[in-house]
């Protein structure tokens, strides 16, 4: 094909996604609003693209843009003179280094623990789940669902490596108390994790334009690593994370080496080892270019917005904030059974709007998730509007209510036992046949909702065995 038929080809492909601009999809993409942005990140990405930080001696301008990125991490994140850190893939793999750098550190242990708060992001429990770790959660306080130092601290035991808190939470955008875990792991000679992988990059600015933001960084003491994602608040493209470490001594256990073949002798830090210079280039040309200034002004705008929708919201008749949330993050609930959430989702598509379903988990009931950034500012009135009248939908269309033989076929699911026939026939009976996802989700979501959080990690895998069928 022709290279512009490629791109032409492309181009449409992508015109069935969602929004990744305008501040439409609230979940996923995070739109600075700035013009020329995407054009700088992706000249620095083609620049760097072809690059191989799997010998950063090979590629010297791969060392120095990585040095100079944890550099800028740890200073704005409380990193002291000694502080060290890596640039990885993203959230998940900055999450699961820390895991395994906290592991591998105490070859001693048997039978490794991780002590979590139960917000704490899955990417925990798929370090737990590739590494062979026990992922003990510890639930949060019911109404401001922020860890519970008392209970994390009582979790600890001789076989726990890494203890973990969040700055914010994804699910309710709240920051625990990061100062009393710390103190108690480091009481313990444990490592304490504080994933700030959503809100590193924004809640030092918020500070800066006088928000009353609690201490989470590496300058609490017991703090021992802290991850941040570029590819979020700091709105570089996909691809990026600071994974950083109070001291050289913590991350020395994050390294891989093998000389273990004929080969060269394999030397990673981290979990990639070919990783593309392009992703770490388009973030040090965004960094550079926004600066302290830029990033101050953008989480100005972020935070603006995040404080209109957060009393707009409160004053749309049925909907509620969960907990106090601190950051850029809003879960939004309904306030009476008149209506349900997943609906106002599916209304909220239909307006253009993506909101994030998220299931009921202990104290926490169905909700949406909104993810607030820089190009919600100024259309902060529009989406509250279509956010009134998608409820007002909602509540004309009544709660979601699933066939009796549904509920009872669902409930007699083995999670263990699923077949691909008893899928099939799952999706069959709730009318969904045939390929390509459907418009509406509600009913989906209900069905899903019903089922165990055991049950629903299997009919997901299940559903996405479907959907990554080559074609
Ligand atoms: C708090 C937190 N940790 C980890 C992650 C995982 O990040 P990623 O999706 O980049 O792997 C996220 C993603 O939203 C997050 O919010």
């Amino acid at each position: 094909m022709p290279a512009e038929q490629v791109i032409d080809e492309l181009r449409a492909l992508r015109t069935g996604d969602l929004p990744t601009h305008g501040g439409r999809t609230l979940a996923y993409v995070y739109d600075s609003g700035r013009e020329g942005l995407d054009d700088l990140a992706a000249r620095a990405h083609a620049l760097a693209s072809s690059a191989n930080g799997l010998d950063p001696t090979a590629f010297p301008s791969l060392l120095r843009m990585e040095n100079e990125i944890v550099a800028a991490a740890a200073a704005l994140l409380g990193g002291g003179p000694s502080a060290v850190g890596s640039v990885t893939s993203g959230g998940t793999e900055s999450c699961m280094l820390a895991v395994h750098a906290a592991r591998a550190a105490r070859p001693d242990v048997e039978r490794p623990k991780v002590v979590l708060a139960s917000t704490a992001h899955a990417a925990f429990h798929k370090a737990a789940h590739y590494f062979g770790i026990e992922a003990v959660t510890v639930p949060v306080d019911p109404a401001s669902f922020r860890a519970d130092p008392a209970a994390m601290t009582a979790a600890i035991d001789d076989r726990t490596v890494l203890v973990v808190v969040s700055a914010p939470s994804y699910a309710h955008g709240v920051i625990d108390p990061v100062p009393e875990v710390a103190a108690q792991a480091a009481a313990r000679g444990v490592r304490c994790h504080v994933d700030a992988c959503i809100g590193g990059w924004v809640l030092p600015y918020f500070r800066a334009l006088g928000e009353p933001v609690p201490d989470f960084d590496l300058s609490v003491p017991g703090v021992t690593s802290l991850s941040v994602d570029l590819h979020k608040y700091a709105y570089c493209p996909k691809g990026t994370s600071v994974l950083l470490h109070a001291d050289a001594s913590l991350r020395r256990s994050q390294f891989f080496a093998s000389a273990a073949w004929p080969g060269y002798t394999m030397l990673n830090s981290t979990m990639q080892s070919t990783r593309s210079g392009g992703p770490l280039a388009a973030a040090w040309a965004v960094l550079n270019h926004l600066g302290d200034e830029g990033y101050r002004s953008l989480a100005a705008q972020a935070l603006s917005a995040v404080q209109a929708l957060r009393s707009g919201i409160a004053g749309i008749d049925g909907l509620r904030i969960q907990g106090e949330p601190q950051s850029t993050l809003l879960s939004v609930t309904a306030d009476d059974d008149g209506f349900d959430v997943f609906t106002v989702a599916d209304e909220m598509t239909e307006r253009g709007w993506y909101l994030q379903p998220q299931f009921g988990f202990e104290s926490s009931p169905a909700n949406l998730h909104l993810t607030v950034t820089a190009a919600n500012h100024g259309g902060e009135a529009g989406l509250l509007a279509d956010l009134a009248s998608a409820v007002a939908a909602a509540r004309r269309s009544g709660p979601v209510t699933l066939p009796a033989e549904l509920t009872a076929a669902i409930a007699g699911l083995d999670p263990a036992a699923l077949t691909a026939e008893q899928f099939a026939g799952l999706l069959a009976m709730a009318g969904l046949e045939g390929s390509g996802t459907p418009k509406r989700m509600a009913e989906i979501n209900a069905m899903l909702g019903v089922a165990s959080p055991v049950l629903r990690e299997r009919l997901l895998v299940e559903f996405l065995g479907v959907l990554y069928t080559a074609s």
